[in-house]
């Protein structure tokens, strides 16, 4: 697994933003606050690194067991490889709390959040409420790159990875189809996206048509370490929108016996994306080569993404990033990619889905 380039690296996902995200803070009282909580991220950084470069050797030692004859396998596990980070903190104590080396509570504006949330954002309208199973692999039969996922999930009350608490994704096939929404309306076949504007590039959203589909989307509970793994396949891309993955995390929920399950209190709501240079090296290898879109409107980079949504993941100051940190698998792209990110969540929280349109 080597790292991507450097183009690839950075991404420190524990992007952050005020609990209630799409209550934008208009008080100097609420921006000061919010802008503490910006800060305080920073402090939470060594702590994600190290959580991050345990994942990766964890990874490493499922991946390439049994296979000793790939070049470079031993180094993998020599000491130092995985430490992006290359300080050490040690941990600290405030109040009595042990905090994963983040900077005691008492030097941040705010008393009770050392580490920040990671920005809340539409969950856009192919979400469904009811029939996501829960399980890893959720690519079923969909062609495309493999890609692994790794979700770590850190509370940001205490800095320390958040055991299960459900993590819930859902994403496009390679050629930009979510399940259940296969096609466009007969009234919508001939609609162009809207030009200029929020919301520039978007089509209506594909209304449901195939209810019992249910590819690439689930959900995992995290294990004790603060993280969720999942199989699945590169998302494809569709009009409006940069390359994406979304996700909601559940701190309770009610599995039911068909394996699927009904959320109750929601933490998160916010989607992941990818560096460009990954996507435009995917977007010429087949299937994604098919996209009905690729010679007309083309994808939608990150920068351009409608409705500010890619804008938005970086919180207020753009200081964060929700990009995959991605490896290799293989010697070669085409034998899969795995997708690193960790998101900040306040346990506590309490918030409602939300679609902006
Ligand atoms: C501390 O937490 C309480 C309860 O969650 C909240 O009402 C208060 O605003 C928080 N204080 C700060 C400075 O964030
Ligand atoms: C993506 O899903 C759509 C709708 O089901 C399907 O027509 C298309 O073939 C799928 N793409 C790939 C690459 O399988
Ligand atoms: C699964 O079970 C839940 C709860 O009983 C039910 O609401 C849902 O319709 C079921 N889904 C399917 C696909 O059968």
């Amino acid at each position: 697994m080597r790292a991507l380039g450097s183009a690839l690296i950075a991404s420190l996902a524990l992007v952050t933003s005020f609990v209630a995200a799409h209550q934008e803070p208009k008080t100097p009282e609420e921006i000061e606050v919010q802008r503490a909580l910006q800060a305080a991220a920073y402090h939470c950084a060594p702590a994600v690194e190290r959580f991050t470069a345990a994942r990766k050797r964890s990874w490493a030692r499922k991946v390439l067991a049994g296979r000793p004859e790939l070049p470079g396998y031993q180094e993998l596990f020599n000491a130092g490889v995985y430490d992006d980070e290359p300080e050490t903190l040690p941990a600290t104590e405030s109040d009595g709390q042990t905090l994963m080396g983040c900077t005691p509570v008492s030097t941040t504006k705010i008393q009770n959040n050392t580490c920040v949330l990671t920005p809340v954002t539409t969950e856009g309208p192919y979400y469904h409420e009811a029939g996501h199973l829960i399980r890893q692999n959720i690519a079923e039969e969909q062609d495309g790159l493999l890609l692994l996922l790794d979700i770590g999930v850190i509370d940001v009350n205490t800095c320390k990875p958040l055991p299960n608490v459900l993590v819930d994704i859902w994403q496009a096939n390679a050629t930009g189809h979510y399940a259940g929404h296969p096609l466009p309306k007969p009234e919508h076949v001939n609609t162009k996206p809207q030009v200029g504007g929020k919301r520039n590039g978007l089509l209506p959203p594909f209304p449901r048509t195939v209810q019992e589909e249910t590819w690439l989307r689930g959900a995992w509970p995290t294990d004790e370490n603060g993280v969720a793994q999942f199989t699945s396949i590169f998302p494809g891309y569709y009009t409006g929108r940069a390359t994406h993955i979304h996700a909601k995390v559940f701190p309770e929920w009610t599995p039911h016996e068909n394996g699927t399950f009904s959320g109750k209190r929601l933490v998160h709501v916010g989607q992941f994306f990818f560096d460009d240079d990954i996507n435009i090296v995917i977007d010429k290898m087949h299937p994604y080569t098919e996209n009905p879109i690729r010679n007309t409107y083309g994808r939608t980079r990150n920068w351009r993404d409608s409705l500010n949504i890619f804008e938005d993941s970086l919180g207020p100051e753009g200081k964060y990033n929700p990009i995959f940190k991605m490896h290799l698998l293989g010697g070669v792209v085409r034998q899969g990619l795995i997708g690193y990110i960790t998101m900040g969540v306040d346990a506590n929280a309490d918030i409602d889905n939300w679609w902006k349109g």
